[in-house]
């Protein structure tokens, strides 16, 4: 069996489809650029017969994307696979992966089909699929709460169809590391033709095992793929955290034994624009990417990693992507001092056009802020729409508000709607109720907010404020982030955001539906 794990990447698929967490194409795009800078062997970059936009990003991706393979999510019926097909034309390695569900509940109450019924709609799906590209992933959904017997009737029909990787997922995080071990295991056995494909997991996070079960099917299982997304970004509590398992396997190689394709350097990179892109920010304490992640605060752990590093360090920071470079950058710095920061960060514009953008946005900030940090210019790149702004209907221009103890605090802003600007005005419970009213009252969106929260960005008083706003409407709910010093600017930045996704969100169907 090969030593090699095929790495996965769903975030902006499955992690997408997590309410609030929807990207624009420009988004997207920029996402899985950063993903093939990682080295992911397989990025799996929607669900093209979900919606136009969906369409349009996966296209926009295969287009672009060289060295890695583009995937596209497909139901079992020709439509969609023949959707996934054309936005996947362009690619220079592509897979389109197709599922139907499997297990009893499922089948019976969702796709109201017979055991039977499913069988045959599986093996002509991947049949047809398999007419139309080389490389075809099959899932079986809800796979690990499926009969063992339909199961193995099902993967060796679909394997014989041609289907070149098996995944198993675990659709509702219900799974136990050693029992979801030894089932892929037992299908790898009874499955007559199961060494003709690469056999896959893909676990939700519901009870908060979502690595520990992907890791259990490699190691128990024999699966040579894993389904991850970045941040565990995914439908509910998410999914298998792509930074985790592949840190796992890298830092316990002397228990898996097992070869990565992956550039760890740049997961740092990947997991900052993931969560200033959707406004899902990352817990201090989370492994690997977390704020925390290699502090020590205790005197003794301090003590001890002064002496000898790895008394209580087991990966190395740097190569997940921190740096120690404290250099800061203030308003004195120069466009080329800019640029160079940027390619340490691992970031790359497409234009010279956005670094001349981005840099105007860098000496704005540093006008307003002495030190810049790296965290700043990371906010300054990832936060709002693609970096030229192309496509947004809203976009601030400014805000005067007025708050003083025992009066009502009142907030004008002006903004540009569809190139024209515009004032709004109003009085609210304090600055940032007043400033969001103050947009409402011309734009009248009627969303409900649904969350909102401020983060500073760089830890002090003087940090940037990152703000997220949640808005409910119509049935969909989208996220938005501003970053400014002024966390009532910010606000009112992240509100005009959310206002711009709602605008551009197309109605989709959801890909467990
Ligand atoms: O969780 C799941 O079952 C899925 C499939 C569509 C692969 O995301
Ligand atoms: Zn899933």
């Amino acid at each position: 069996m090969s030593n090699k794990l095929v790495i996965f990447d769903t975030t902006l698929r499955d992690g997408e489809q997590s309410p609030g967490a929807s990207m624009t194409r420009d988004e997207k795009l920029r996402i899985a650029k950063q993903l093939e800078r990682l080295k992911v062997d397989v990025i799996e970059a929607g669900f093209p017969a979900s919606s136009n936009g969906d369409f349009e990003a996966v296209q926009a991706i295969a287009n672009t994307i060289k060295d890695s393979t583009v995937c596209g999510l497909s139901r079992a019926n020709d439509r969609d696979i023949s959707r996934a097909a054309q936005a996947l034309k362009g690619a220079a390695s592509s897979r389109i992966h197709t599922f139907i569900a499997t297990s009893p509940l499922h089948m019976e109450k969702k796709l109201r089909m017979t055991a039977d019924e499913v069988f045959e709609q599986a093996r002509l799906a991947v049949r047809f699929a398999r007419n139309l590209t080389g490389d075809v992933e099959f899932s079986t959904e809800d796979g690990s709460r499926s009969d063992i017997d339909f199961l193995c009737r099902v993967i060796e029909a679909v394997i014989k169809e041609g289907a070149t990787t098996i995944n198993i997922p675990d659709t509702v995080g219900y799974a136990i590391p050693e029992l979801y071990g030894n089932f892929i295991k037992t299908l790898r056995e009874r499955v007559p033709n199961s060494d003709k494909a690469i056999w896959s997991v893909h676990c939700h996070n519901d009870l908060g095992m979502a690595v520990a079960n992907s890791l259990a099917g490699v190691k128990i299982g024999g699966a040579r793929q894993i389904e991850c997304a970045i941040n565990g970004l995914g439908e509910r509590a998410g999914n298998c955290s792509l930074e985790e398992v592949v840190m796992a396997v890298k830092t316990r190689r002397d228990y898996f034994d097992l070869d990565l394709g992956i550039d760890t350097r740049h997961i740092l990179g990947a997991s900052r624009m993931v969560s200033q892109t959707t406004g899902f920010v990352v817990q201090p304490n989370k492994a690997v990417v977390g704020a925390n992640a290699f502090a020590h605060a205790s005197g003794i752990h301090q003590d001890g990693v002064l002496k000898a590093r790895d008394t209580y360090e087991i990966m190395r920071a740097e190569d997940v992507g921190w740096s120690n470079n404290k250099i800061v950058l203030g308003k004195l710095s120069g466009r080329n001092a800019f640029k160079q920061r940027l390619q340490e960060l691992g970031v790359t514009l497409d234009s010279e056009m956005d670094i001349n953008t981005a840099f105007a946005r860098f000496k704005e900030l540093a006008d307003r802020k002495s030190e810049i940090f790296d965290e700043d210019i990371l906010a300054l790149v990832n936060i709002g729409e693609a970096i030229s702004g192309a496509g947004e209907r809203y976009r601030f221009v400014s805000l005067a508000q007025h708050s003083e103890t025992g009066e009502q605090p009142q907030a004008q802003i002006v903004f540009t709607a569809d190139g024209k600007e515009v004032t709004g005005q109003s009085d609210g419970n304090g600055p940032v109720d007043a400033s969001l009213k103050a947009i409402e009252s011309h734009v009248h969106s009627g969303a409900e907010m649904v969350l909102y929260s401020v983060n500073a960005i760089s830890g002090s008083t003087e940090s940037q404020g990152e703000v997220t706003v949640r808005l409910q409407s119509a049935g969909r709910v989208v996220n938005g982030v501003g970053a400014d010093p002024d966390i009532v600017v910010a606000s009112a930045k992240a509100y005009l955001s959310a206002l711009n996704k709602l605008q551009n969100q197309a109605e989709r169907v959801a890909a467990q539906g």
